[in-house]
């Protein structure tokens, strides 16, 4: 049986992270892998999380089975820190296994409800959407979403596409910090989107992996709140592996927004939707994240160390975009004080990205993808010396 597998393609950026180990030169420079890291190239535990897991070691009585749908006071917590208050009789939860989890799981409970379903993608987007998407069968179709002239938002031609899309179509749309390009609407724009989205009929999908990494905490719920008021459904796919640092602890959550006497036969496909799939959710990162969120002293020092790693990118992002400026002698960068989130996407050419890793030993996605949080105040002027060079 086994040998009529084909080799599945590499990923791509796992081919990157083991170019990089390989690489024997000093001063190389990983801006590849989305994972956020500190000044000293450290993704550290955060100080609420090692708080959180002693007292939980002290605490803990069981480990016995959590129900289907995970633990009702994680979806709680998740619920308030997303959309706050006033959506909890009309949302169904589920803890799923990371943020990629509840993509999964939201893109099964719409093929399970509406088997036809197209689902709308932005033109760039994170590759795991069009793959899962892909492997379940589903149809799919892209809305332009990235300008390479400007590296901004095409939001012409985003518009445009989005008229085409037909009632009961599915959106899925990046609650803040797009991956992999960090150009984000406006909130005029995101009005617009909403308004154009309701009149058409569509069910949004909201894929929140970054909240608290762009603009704070509260301001990048806003769009997927807004979403959420205005739309009778409306899917949110929620990631705590960056904003909590707990990425190896897969802790995500889907919340399906319904109404109050709708929510009992969401749920009930929810939960089944898990026992297919795995059974019972992972709880460890989930049971922190609820012990940080109910806990007034541990919610106050996560929130600040997330607001030092919001700072740390933005400080990078405005000294890149600075040196970028005096490198080129040029605003043809400005660009990515701009962006938000732990990506920005510099518009290089394939050939431009492959001569930053062969002569400067700078690494990053093919699409000229970076992860800010690859930089430090050292290898900024480094960096762009050498985007410099290969653009000149
Ligand atoms: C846009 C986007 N969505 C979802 C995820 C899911 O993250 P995880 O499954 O690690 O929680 C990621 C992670 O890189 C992402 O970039």
């Amino acid at each position: 049986m086994l040998e009529t597998l084909n080799p599945q393609p590499q990923d791509k950026i796992l081919q990157l992270i083991a170019l990089f180990r390989d690489d024997p030169r000093d001063g190389k420079i990983d801006l590849g892998v989305g994972v956020y890291k500190d000044a000293t190239g450290l993704t550290p535990v955060m100080r609420a999380v090692k708080a959180a897991e002693k007292r939980l070691w002290e605490t803990e009585k069981t480990k016995t089975y959590t129900g289907l749908a995970g633990e009702p006071a994680y979806a709680a917590a998740m619920l308030g820190m997303i959309l706050g208050n006033g959506f909890a009789d009309r949302a169904a939860a589920i803890a799923t296994p990371g943020g990629t989890g509840a993509i999964r799981q939201a893109l099964e409970l719409i093929k399970l409800a509406t088997p036809g379903a197209t689902v709308w993608i932005s033109a760039p987007t994170w590759p795991n959407h069009p793959s899962i998407i892909k492997y379940l069968g589903m149809s799919m179709a892209e809305y332009r979403y990235f300008d390479a002239e400007t590296r901004g938002v095409d939001f012409a031609g985003l518009m445009e596409d989005l008229a085409r899309v037909a009632k009961g179509d599915v959106v899925l749309l990046h609650g803040c910090c797009h991956n992999p390009t960090g150009a984000n609407l406006s909130a005029p724009q995101w009005a617009e989107v909403v308004a154009l989205l309701s009149a058409r009929g569509a069910v949004p999908m909201v894929d929140l992996a970054y909240q608290g990494f762009g603009d704070g905490l509260e301001e990048d719920a806003a769009a997927t709140r807004l979403v959420a008021q205005s739309f009778p459904e409306v899917l949110i796919a929620a990631s705590c592996s960056k904003n909590f640092g707990i990425y190896r602890e897969r802790t995500g959550i889907l919340i399906a927004l319904t109404s109050a006497d709708r929510k009992a036969v969401v749920q009930g496909n929810l939960n089944f939707l898990n026992r297919q799939n795995y059974s019972f959710p992972p709880d460890h990162g989930a049971r922190l994240v609820t012990m940080i969120l109910e806990d007034p002293a541990l919610t106050a020092d996560w929130k600040a160390e997330l607001e030092e790693v919001r700072q740390n990118m933005l400080g990078l992002r405005k000294q890149l975009a600075e040196e970028l400026r005096r490198a080129t002698n040029s605003d043809r960068f400005d660009f990515v004080a701009d962006h938000r989130g732990m990506f920005s996407r510099l518009g290089l050419t394939e050939a431009q990205v492959i001569r930053l890793r062969d002569e400067h030993a700078i690494y990053m996605v093919g699409d000229s993808r970076i992860n800010i949080a690859g930089l430090n105040a050292q290898t900024v002027p480094v960096l762009a010396a050498a985007i410099a060079s290969v653009c000149g």
